[in-house]
């Protein structure tokens, strides 16, 4: 009966670590709007009203804040996992949410670009860390029946704070010193979470487990679970963890070895990452703007950039109800099939002359990759990679998987501008090219992901070892060899009767 029910605090714990996430999707939402406020411009020298001809230097400038957040997120994801290993997951959220209080500090002082510079370093690295562990840490404490909805309290939280700030920056647009709320407002997302970390919130109970703290996990699990359930699962971690201690302490080259599938589950964690950056959502979420003022003015640009992140928050939603019962490959297929019926038919309206009728499609069609990328890929490439790897392992796995996700954000942010110049791929050839991505990305998870939901994390070493590809090349050879074998035994049966 109790495990239809959740205890309190377990979703207390979620929603707080989640703030990690309102504090990355108000920095996805609000730092691009700053790019078209007066007082920014002003202050940075970019001049205003806004050139009709972009200047180099500025254009330069605007790439480097968006880059150094996105390099700065890859830095701080790689250390993360040991850190979080080594002094435990608490302890390294609440390191991340001190760096990004401080991040938030710089950036909202900024004097010059210089010191922006070091801010959005600063505020990628903390993003990193956390993107890294907090995922890790809500599954770690959730019991595996809700351990896909609990997790997808990250996501939820990333696409409230794109909300957030989006809504912010119209008002804060027409003030002088707004753009500094816009970089600063993180501060308030950070300091509450850093103060919850210190004060309310416990140690993840498997990486206790992992300290040989046994008594301090039970006690943690007691708060977490209802009281008949905390021995069988102590026992349960502890089991595991020693059957895992018996293979070493876990190195990075493990990650490669086949025993234990680490070598595919790693190439599995690590292709979902950057799948998810290739389907193209970071084309739509940091230049829809820019792509719908082709259609419109540049207000009813921002307003159309709104309407989309709503979407992309409520889309969210439908995986609370999905993730547990039907899984998480069954929402990552469907996710990925409709993104690239979308972005096709995306690319079919880009290609055609600029009228506000074909900007309405063009923001409808968005609205529709955005929901399909909203209760999938959205959430699920997080929950997935935080709970396919052991518990020995899963802090470097971590680490290694969400650096992809940010090393491919950084090359989409990058590449994108470039490739979708009408001198390079255009902006439909662009779409085609994401269509093409998400295909992939749905054939590799219906072909060779094996599902997590509702087993415990303990017990995601047995899936991993019975699942079997659907696509398997394996299966290829034995059906190539068998053909070549019957066409063998075809041709001596012939040879004999003659
Ligand atoms: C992705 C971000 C993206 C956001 C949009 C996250 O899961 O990692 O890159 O901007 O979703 O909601």
């Amino acid at each position: 009966m109790s495990k239809q029910k959740l205890r309190p605090f377990v979703y207390l714990v979620a929603v707080v670590a989640a703030m990690g996430g309102l504090a990355f999707g108000f920095d996805i939402g609000g730092s691009g709007g700053t790019f078209v406020m007066k007082g920014f411009r002003e202050h940075f020298g970019w001049g205003w009203p806004i050139p009709e001809e972009p200047d180099s230097q500025v254009l330069a400038q605007e790439g480097w804040i968006n880059a150094l957040f996105t390099l700065g997120a890859l830095v701080g994801a790689v250390p993360a996992g040991s850190i979080a290993d080594f002094l435990g997951r608490r302890v390294t959220i609440m390191m991340a949410a001190g760096l990004l209080t401080i991040a938030a500090i710089v950036q909202a002082a900024a004097v010059d670009m210089t010191m922006m510079y070091v801010g959005r370093v600063l505020c990628g690295v903390s993003i990193g860390m956390e993107s890294a562990i907090v995922p890790v840490y809500i599954s770690e404490c959730a019991p595996e029946h809700f351990r896909g909805e609990l997790s997808t309290m990250w996501q939820l939280a990333v696409t409230v704070g794109i909300v957030v700030a989006s809504i912010i920056n119209i008002p804060l647009s027409t003030w002088e010193e707004g753009w500094r709320i816009s970089y600063g407002g993180n501060i308030v997302f950070s300091v509450v979470l850093l103060l919850m970390m210190v004060f309310v919130m416990p140690e993840s109970p498997r990486w206790l487990v992992a300290r040989d703290k046994r008594e301090a996990a039970a006690q943690v699990l007691a708060k977490l679970r209802f009281p008949q359930e905390v021995e069988p699962e102590v026992e349960e971690i502890q089991a595991k963890y020693e059957e895992e201690r018996s293979d070493g302490k876990g190195s990075w080259l493990d990650l490669l070895r086949s025993e234990n599938r680490m070598g595919c589950r790693t190439a599995l964690g690590v292709s979902v990452q950057a799948f998810q950056q290739l389907t193209g959502i970071n084309a739509i979420m940091f230049f829809a703007p820019a792509m719908l003022s082709r259609f419109f003015s540049s207000t009813a640009a921002l307003y159309g950039t709104l309407a989309i992140n709503i979407v992309n928050h409520l889309g969210t939603y439908i995986t609370f109800g999905t993730v547990d019962r039907l899984g998480r490959v069954t929402l990552l297929v469907i996710s990925g099939a409709g993104m690239c019926i979308a972005l096709l038919i995306v690319g079919g309206l880009a290609s055609m002359p600029a009228t506000q009728d074909v900007g309405v499609a063009v923001i409808a069609l968005s609205c529709v990759f955005v929901v399909f990328f909203a209760f999938g890929w959205g959430p699920v490439a997080w929950t997935v990679c935080s709970e396919m790897y052991p518990l020995r392992l899963r802090g470097k796995a971590i680490s290694v998987t969400t650096a992809a996700n940010w090393a491919m954000a950084s090359v989409v942010g990058k590449l994108f501008p470039i490739v979708s110049d009408p001198a390079a791929l255009n902006l439909s050839g662009t779409f085609f090219l994401f269509a093409a991505f998400c295909f992939l990305a749905t054939v590799v998870t219906y072909g060779w992901l094996p599902e997590t939901a509702n087993v415990t994390l303990e017990e995601v070493d047995d899936i991993f070892a019975s699942h079997r590809p659907k696509i398997m090349r394996a299966t290829w050879r034995e059906a190539r060899r068998d053909s070549i074998l019957d066409a063998r035994i075809a041709k001596s049966t012939v040879a004999s009767t003659v």
